[in-house]
C-alpha cells in the first residue's frame, strides 16, 4: 500500500516582479562603495537583461561632473571591478546610456530642487519606482531622508537603502531608524547586510529546509556545538578612520556573524517570505543569552594584530596601519554565545572574526556529537565526531566529515573521510556577487534578505553589554601577530570546554 503524506501547504505570496520604470539614485555616487560594488553590480544585472527596461541610474555627489564625465568614471569602475569574461562593450554602452549625474551640496536647497527636477524629467515619472541608495556616511542617513521628503521626492513606491553601520550602539541605531522611519515606512527601508546576499549563505537555508536528513539532527540532542569563523587576511587598509571607531565587534559580529548564527539556529518558517524568515531570525536574536559582566570576562576575547607575515609578505601592525598607537580598538573577536530555547539549550555557538589572519576564509562548522557507543574497539584508528562545514568563502561549498572503513583485508581500519560539494565544480556558472542579488531585490521590492528594524535593534541589545564591559575594564586587546589565527586566548576559550577551532582545511 502506498503511503501518502498529506502536507498542509501554506500559501506563499508570489515572488515580487521587477517594475517597468525605475530611477536608481545613488547618493555618494563617486564613492568607493558605489564605484567598486554598486555600479558594477548594476552593469552585471543589466547585461543579463534584468533591470527594468526603463531604468535610469542617477549618481549624486558633490563632484562637479556632467553626465559624460560621470559616465567615464562609471566605465572605468566597471572595467576595473568586473571579470574580463563578463565585460561586453554593447552591454556596457547600454548601461552607460542610463547613467546621469547630479552635483549636489547637502546644504544647498537649489541643488536638491535640481535632483527633484531630474527625477521628474521623464514620462510617467509618478509611476517610477524610486530607489535612493545611501552610499554615504551614516550621519547623513537621517538628514538626506529629510531633504528627500521636503522636496517631495518620496513617492509611494520609493525605497531607501542603507548600509551598516546603523548606529554604534542601541540608542544611536534607534535614532537613525527613527530619522529614516519618519520619512519612509518600514517596508520601504532596505538595510543591507551583504552577507545575506552571498550564494552560500542563501544555500544554508535551502540545505536546511529543502532536505529532510539534517532537520532531525539539527538540535541539542545531536549537535555538540557550532563554530562560525569569518577570517580576513587584509588589514584595515585606508579605512582606519572608520574602523578605529568601530572595531571588530561592531563591524562584523553585530551584523554579519549574528546573521549567520540566526540562519543556522532559526526554526523553519512556513514558507520563505518577506517577513517569515525575518520573524524567525528575530526570535533567535531575542533568545541569545544576555551577556552579564562576568560572562563578558569569561566568554569573550578581543585581539589586535601586531606586525607579522601574511602569505609570506611582511604585514604592518594595526598601530602602524593607523598611524598611531593610542587606540584600544579590537581587530579580532572570539566569543561563546548560547541560544536559550528548546532546540539549542546548552549548545555553545563559538564566533570568531579578525583582520590580518592567516587567510581569508569564512566557514560555519556544525560539530555533531560522538557516537554514543564504541562498536569497533579492536580497530585501528578511531571514530570522530561528524562535522558539516559550510564554506561561505572564498571557495563556496560544503563538506561532511564521516568515518569510513579503509578498504582492504584483515582487521577494520577506521579512516576519516569527507563528502565534498564544491560550487565551482558542481555548477558551471560563477556565483554572482552579493550586491547583484540584493540590488535586484531592492528594485523588485523584496525585503526578505534585508535586516528589519527590530532585528538590528535586537542585535545591538545583545552586543551592547559586551561593548560596555570592555570599555569599563582596563585590559587591552591581546596582541596576535599578523598572519596567524588570532590570540592564544581564543584557542583557550574552546580548550576550556574540551574543544578546538576547526581550521578551514581540516
Ligand atoms: C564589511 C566590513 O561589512 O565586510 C569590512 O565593514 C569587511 O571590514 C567586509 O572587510 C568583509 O566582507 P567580505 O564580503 O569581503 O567578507
Amino acid at each position: 500500500m502506498a503511503l501518502s503524506v498529506v502536507g498542509m501547504t501554506a500559501t506563499a505570496p508570489t515572488s515580487p516582479t521587477a517594475p517597468e520604470v525605475c530611477d536608481f539614485t545613488v547618493l555618494g555616487g563617486t564613492g568607493d562603495l558605489a564605484l567598486r560594488k554598486l555600479l558594477p553590480a548594476l552593469y552585471l544585472r543589466d547585461r543579463e537583461d534584468q533591470l527594468p527596461a526603463d531604468t535610469r541610474i542617477i549618481g549624486v555627489s558633490r563632484t562637479p561632473l556632467d553626465d559624460a564625465g560621470y559616465r567615464a568614471e562609471v566605465r572605468d569602475a566597471v572595467v576595473r571591478h568586473v571579470d574580463e569574461a563578463r565585460l561586453d562593450e554593447a552591454a556596457l554602452d547600454r548601461m552607460l546610456a542610463r547613467v546621469h549625474h547630479v552635483t549636489l551640496d547637502m546644504e544647498q536647497p537649489e541643488d536638491w530642487d535640481r535632483l527633484h527636477a531630474v527625477l521628474k524629467d521623464r514620462p510617467h515619472h509618478e509611476d517610477a519606482v524610486r530607489v535612493f541608495y545611501l552610499a554615504v556616511a551614516p550621519s547623513l542617513f537621517g538628514p538626506i531622508c529629510q531633504r528627500l521628503d521636503q522636496i517631495g521626492a518620496v513617492n509611494q513606491d520609493a525605497r531607501v537603502v542603507m548600509e551598516k553601520p546603523i548606529g554604534h550602539d542601541l540608542a544611536s541605531a534607534r535614532a537613525v531608524n527613527d530619522a529614516v522611519g519618519a520619512v519612509f515606512a518600514e517596508e520601504q527601508i532596505f538595510r543591507i547586510d551583504h552577507y545575506l546576499g552571498k550564494e552560500s549563505v542563501q544555500n544554508l537555508l535551502v540545505t536546511r529546509f529543502a532536505n529532510t536528513f539534517l532537520e532531525p539532527l539539527w538540535n541539542s540532542r545531536w549537535v555538540d556545538h557550532v563554530q562560525i569563523t569569518v577570517a580576513e587576511s587584509l588589514g584595515v587598509g585606508d579605512r582606519g578612520g572608520y574602523y578605529d571607531h568601530a572595531g571588530a565587534l561592531r563591524d562584523m559580529v553585530q551584523n554579519h556573524l549574528l546573521q549567520l548564527l540566526c540562519l543556522v539556529a532559526m526554526e523553519p518558517p512556513t514558507y520563505v517570505g518577506r517577513e517569515t524568515v525575518r520573524d524567525e531570525k528575530l526570535k533567535v536574536l531575542q533568545a541569545l543569552k544576555p551577556m552579564l559582566p562576568g560572562d563578558v570576562d569569561r566568554d569573550t576575547v578581543r585581539g589586535r594584530y601586531g606586525a607579522g607575515l601574511v602569505d609570506g609578505e611582511p604585514a604592518a601592525s594595526y598601530a602602524d596601519d593607523l598611524g598611531h598607537s593610542a587606540s584600544s580598538t579590537e581587530t579580532f573577536v572570539a566569543l561563546r554565545a548560547e541560544v536559550q530555547n528548546w532546540r539549542w539549550a546548552g549548545v555553545p555557538f563559538y564566533l570568531r572574526t579578525g583582520k590580518r589572519m592567516d587567510r581569508r576564509a569564512s566557514e560555519i562548522v556544525v560539530v555533531f556529537k560522538e557516537p554514543p557507543h564504541a562498536m569497533f574497539p579492536h580497530s585501528e584508528g578511531s571514530t570522530s565526531a561528524n562535522r558539516l562545514h559550510i564554506q561561505v568563502q572564498p571557495d563556496e561549498g560544503m563538506r561532511l566529515h564521516l568515518t569510513a572503513k579503509e578498504p582492504g583485508p584483515g582487521g577494520i581500519r577506521l579512516r576519516p573521510v569527507s563528502l565534498d560539494l564544491s560550487y565551482a565544480t558542481t555548477f558551471d556558472q560563477p556565483s554572482p556577487d552579493a550586491y547583484e542579488r540584493l540590488l535586484m531585490d531592492v528594485i523588485k521590492g523584496n525585503p526578505t534578505l534585508f535586516m528589519r528594524r527590530d532585528e538590528v535593534e535586537a542585535a545591538w541589545t545583545w552586543t551592547e553589554p559586551i561593548l560596555r564591559r570592555w570599555a569599563a575594564t582596563p585590559e587591552r586587546p591581546k596582541r596576535y601577530p599578523a598572519g596567524t589565527t588570532g590570540p592564544i586566548a581564543a584557542a583557550m576559550l574552546l580548550e576550556r570546554d574540551g574543544r578546538t577551532w576547526q581550521e578551514p582545511d581540516q
